[in-house]
């Protein structure tokens, strides 16, 4: 374990089972397949190729870029669109597919703005749900884990771009972000 990680909240092997619970669940509700997922970068990276790889139906994949926080730890309440989809999703069964949802202000905007494309279906599939944080309502169709307000990293989240690559999710030490806030 990485010595800015104070405790590992949910294990490799608890990500793993519980993907894959998410992944039968989502193939049950669209059992003739034709599936969109559509990815937020970056955060979504892991969760996606491994949810799809969970999936018992057909399933593609789509990615948009959507950035509130930068380098920050605070969401600046302003979503900026870095890359839109490469595929029309008018009449498809679409889901949006992030690592955590916080005050809500990302995944608000891009439900929105996908609803207006007119899909046949638009569902939202993440990971992580801290509900104490939620500033906007966003209802979750799939959801992984609920977990308590702690600034967590790994398996795709980061801190000012670091740790995305730990195949767990772990808490953040106090010090670490505190030390950077101070500069
Ligand atoms: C993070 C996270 C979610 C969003 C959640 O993304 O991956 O997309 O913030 O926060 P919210 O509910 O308060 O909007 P970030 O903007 O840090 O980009 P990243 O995925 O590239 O890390
Ligand atoms: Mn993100
Ligand atoms: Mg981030």
């Amino acid at each position: 374990m990485r010595e800015e990680i104070k405790e590992i909240l949910l294990s490799e092997e608890q990500i793993k089972s519980r993907v894959k619970e998410l992944g039968e669940e989502i193939s049950r509700d669209f059992p003739e397949g034709d599936v969109l997922f559509i990815g937020v970068l970056k955060g979504s990276v892991m969760f996606i190729s491994d949810l799809m790889r969970s999936m018992k139906v057909d399933v593609n994949m789509d990615f948009m870029a959507v950035s509130s926080y930068g380098l920050s730890s605070e969401t600046s309440g302003v979503v900026r669109i870095l890359k839109d989809l490469d595929f029309d999703i008018e009449y498809r069964d679409v889901i949006i597919v992030e690592d955590i949802i916080d005050t809500g202000t990302t995944l608000r905007y891009l439900y929105d703005y996908l609803k207006a494309r007119n899909p046949r279906n638009l569902k939202i599939c993440c990971l992580l749900d801290k509900p104490e944080r939620r500033k906007v309502n966003i209802n979750i169709d799939y959801k992984g884990f609920e977990i308590p307000d702690y600034f967590v990293v790994g398996y795709g989240l980061d801190y000012a771009e670091k740790f995305r690559y730990l195949p767990y999710i772990g808490i953040l030490k106090e010090d670490v972000y505190k030390k950077d806030k101070s500069n």
